[in-house]
C-alpha cells in the first residue's frame, strides 16, 4: 500500500509570467482554490496523508501560509526546497529521506483530475505491490505530453516525451504510483538534451523490466491543463461551471479530510478561524451543521 506522496509545486514559472514571477503558480487562484488544492486533493482522494510539497528554493513561506505543517486538515505535511527545475525525477532524489524504503505517489502540481469513478480507481493504484503505474488519457494535442503507445491488452509497448509525431493520442498523465526502486533508477538518469532528467525515461527503466502498467481515468473523466493562461481560464471555468451548478465544491481538502475520517468538527471550526469570512468558510460551515 503506498501512503505516501509527493507534490512537484515548483518550476521555472516562464509560461504564465509575469503573473508567476512574484507568485508560484501553484499558488494562483483556480477558480476559489489555490491551483496547489487540486494535486493535494488528488492525494488525499487515494488515502495518502503523508506528504512531501517540493518548492523553488525561496518559495517555502508562500506555501506554508496556506499549508502550514501543522495543519487542520489531518495531513503530516513536509517540505523540500528545489534549487532550480532539474526535473520530474529529481522529486525522488530530493525525497529520498522522506520516502526512506516506502513505495510512493507522485502528483505534478499544476495537474487537475475530475470524474466519476476516479476516488476508487486511485484507491485500487495505491494498492501497489510492486513496479510503476501511471494513468493514460486521450488528447487532442498528444505533442505537449508524455505519450504511450499500447497494444490490445493495454499493455504500454512505447513510451515517449513530446513527440512530434505519433499515432498515439495516450497523454501520460501527471499522477505516477512508483515502488521504492524508483529512488534509485532516479539517480542513476542522466540529463536529456533539454538539461532535465525525464520522467519517461524513468518509466522507461520499469517498462524495460515489464514492471509498468497502465490505468486509464476514462472518458468520462476529465484530466485539464493549467499550462498557459488560456487553459487556466477554461479549467477555473470548469470548476466554476461545476460548483456553481451543484453546489458542492471540488477539492475542498477539509471536506476530503472529513469524510475519510482524518478530522473532527473541532478542526472545521480551526479552518474557518483560519481562511476568515469567506464563501470557502461558509462551506465548510455547512460539513459541520
Ligand atoms: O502534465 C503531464 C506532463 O507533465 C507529462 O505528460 C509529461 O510526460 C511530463 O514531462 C510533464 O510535462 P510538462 O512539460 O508539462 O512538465 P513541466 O515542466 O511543466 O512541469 C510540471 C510541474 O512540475 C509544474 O507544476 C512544475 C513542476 N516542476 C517541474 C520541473 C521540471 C518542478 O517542481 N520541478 C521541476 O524540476
Amino acid at each position: 500500500m503506498i501512503k505516501k506522496g509527493i507534490i512537484l509545486a515548483g518550476g521555472m514559472g516562464t509560461r504564465m509570467s509575469p503573473l508567476t514571477k512574484a507568485v508560484n503558480k501553484q499558488l494562483l487562484p483556480l477558480y476559489d482554490k489555490p491551483l496547489i488544492f487540486y494535486p493535494l486533493s488528488i492525494l488525499m482522494l487515494s488515502g495518502i496523508k503523508n506528504i512531501l510539497i517540493i518548492v523553488n528554493k525561496g518559495q517555502l513561506s508562500q506555501f506554508r501560509k496556506i499549508l502550514p505543517e501543522n495543519n487542520n486538515l489531518g495531513l503530516k505535511i513536509k517540505y523540500v526546497e528545489q534549487s532550480s527545475p532539474r526535473g520530474l525525477p529529481d522529486a525522488f532524489i530530493l525525497g529520498e529521506h522522506f520516502i526512506k524504503k516506502d513505495k510512493i505517489a507522485l502528483i505534478l502540481g499544476d495537474n487537475f483530475f475530475y470524474g466519476q469513478n476516479l476516488s476508487s480507481k486511485l484507491q485500487e493504484a495505491v494498492k501497489l505491490k510492486n513496479g510503476a503505474r501511471v494513468f493514460l488519457h486521450p488528447v487532442k494535442k498528444p505533442n505537449l505530453y508524455g505519450v504511450a503507445t499500447i497494444n490490445s491488452k493495454n499493455e504500454i509497448i512505447k513510451i515517449v516525451e513530446k513527440p512530434k509525431k505519433t499515432k498515439s493520442n495516450l497523454a501520460v498523465t501527471g499522477v505516477y504510483f512508483f515502488d521504492n526502486k524508483v529512488v534509485e533508477f532516479s539517480k542513476k538518469l542522466k540529463p536529456s538534451k533539454r538539461k532535465e532528467l525525464e520522467i519517461i525515461d524513468l518509466l522507461n527503466q520499469y517498462k524495460k523490466r515489464k514492471k509498468l502498467k497502465a490505468e486509464f481515468i476514462g472518458r468520462g473523466g476529465a484530466w485539464l491543463d493549467t499550462g498557459n493562461i488560456e487553459d487556466f481560464y477554461n479549467t477555473s471555468n470548469f470548476v466554476s461551471a461545476i460548483e456553481n451548478r451543484q453546489g458542492l465544491k471540488i477539492a475542498c481538502l477539509e471536506e476530503i479530510s472529513i469524510n475519510n475520517k482524518w478530522i473532527g468538527k473541532k478542526e472545521i471550526i480551526e479552518s474557518i478561524k483560519f481562511y476568515g469570512n469567506c464563501s470557502y468558510s461558509n462551506y465548510l460551515k455547512k460539513l459541520i451543521i
